[in-house]
């Protein structure tokens, strides 16, 4: 990941004019100011290049994009450019980032950047099928190999073919299901994956004898993992009435709240992925895919469960810890055509997929911490309406906010 040329931690990041706020991003980042400010203009989509991305279009929709400042991942300062039309989502964000500094910042790890890809089969043994596919194995992902050469030669491909089998309610019988890994490197991998699923159904009915099924990458990309960490000295959280002892406990308790309900653990994982889907909104990724991931993800021991959970060690600090699966690109798609979407990577920074994934996932910790640490004090409703009472306040006053 690029550093930014200065500390990301930029006092009075709010209270600046919406064109210092450009022009500082552009020389943070070392970006040209006029291609920033076309990328930031209209919400930087020509309609020529909207009519390629979808089908009927008649126009184009523009929301705000902000660059949220404070966060430091791995030892690196970071600038989160997020997309959202939610407010006070940017300026949490920010603020529990900003907290969050004071222990060290994030830390981020990630898995390689592994998909999978489902190949449903139907076959009348099904256990003779699975042994016949784990004979070939090599020659499969081989075929699987062929099919997208410029994935290879950037080190990525095909890995692993592993099989399930899935209960058939219909026939009380079961079914097979072919995982196949593919290392998709910089893109979300959907279309490569989906490729070389498909290619896969004739060598896969000829060797069986059976019939395929659907052929498509799952979205519960539990090999493409990001977790993301911090340890917040209990101080850093001291309010105004309310000593830092005090805050932590809200928030640990805030935290079991979710891990014993999941109706509040719907609302807590809503919370993180405000951060993440304003990252994923702001580069132009498949933000359904990476909803659709969490959600199951939460779902990995059983019943539905808090994506992020904090704890207090010692009693010196907060400690957060979220992991989500990652399934994003830097490559292809919107991210190649969209000129908000390039913009939002450069001022990211992100030379990988796997550095967009490290962001989106410490932006959704941070959004968790302000929203839990709001909700345990103040409630959210008193900063929601201090934040709304500046804007109008700054409008009154013919200043943008
Ligand atoms: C609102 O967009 C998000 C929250 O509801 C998250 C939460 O309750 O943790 C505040």
């Amino acid at each position: 990941m690029k550093q930014s040329n200065e500390p990301s931690r930029i006092p009075g990041w709010h209270k600046l004019s919406l064109d210092e706020r450009r022009n500082r991003t552009a020389a943070l980042r070392n970006l040209d100011q006029t291609t920033l400010r076309d990328a930031m203009t209209h919400g930087g989509l020509h309609l020529d290049d909207a009519k390629l991305m979808i089908e009927n279009v008649i126009g184009t929709y523009a929301l705000p994009f902000a660059v949220a400042p404070n966060f430091t991942i791995n030892g690196r300062d970071v600038l989160v450019p997020m997309v959202v039309e939610e407010a006070s989502v940017v300026a949490a964000a920010g603020n529990a980032a900003r907290l969050i500094r004071e222990g060290g910042g994030f830390t981020a790890q990630v898995t390689p950047p592994v998909m999978i890809g489902q190949i449903q089969l139907f076959a009348k043994d099904v256990h003779k099928a699975t042994e016949q596919i784990k004979e070939h194995r090599k020659e499969l992902l081989r075929v699987a190999r062929e099919a997208d050469p410029m994935l290879i030669r950037f080190g990525g491909g095909p890995l692993d073919l592993e099989t399930r089998l899935v209960p058939d309610d219909d026939s009380e019988g079961q079914f097979l299901v072919l995982h196949l890994h593919v290392d998709v490197r910089d893109a979300m991998g959907a279309n490569a994956v989906n490729t070389m699923c498909e290619r896969l159904r004739g060598p896969l009915e000829k060797l069986t004898g059976g019939r395929v099924g659907l052929c498509i990458l799952s979205n519960l990309a539990d090999q493409r993992l990001v977790t993301a960490a911090c340890s917040v000295p209990v101080e850093a959280l001291t309010m105004e009435n309310r000593s830092g002892a005090e805050v932590a406990q809200g928030i640990v308790m805030a935290s079991l709240f979710a891990e014993m309900d999941p109706y509040r653990a719907a609302t807590h994982n809503k919370g993180i992925m405000n951060g993440v889907d304003a990252v994923m909104l702001a580069t132009g990724n498949d933000w359904r895919a990476v909803e659709a991931g969490a959600h199951a993800y939460a779902t990995k021991k059983g019943g539905y469960a808090p994506l992020a959970t904090w704890r207090l060690m010692e009693g010196k600090s907060l400690v957060g810890r979220l992991t989500l699966p990652m399934a994003v690109g830097i490559i292809g798609g919107t991210t190649k055509v969209h000129p908000g979407a390039r913009a939002a990577l450069e001022i990211l920074g992100a030379e990988s997929a796997t550095d967009l994934g490290m962001v989106a996932t410490c932006a959704g910790l941070a959004s968790n911490m302000a929203a839990l640490r709001a909700l345990s004090t103040e409630g959210i409703q008193r900063g929601h309406m201090r934040l709304h009472e500046r804007s109008r306040k700054l409008a009154r006053e013919g200043q943008k906010p």
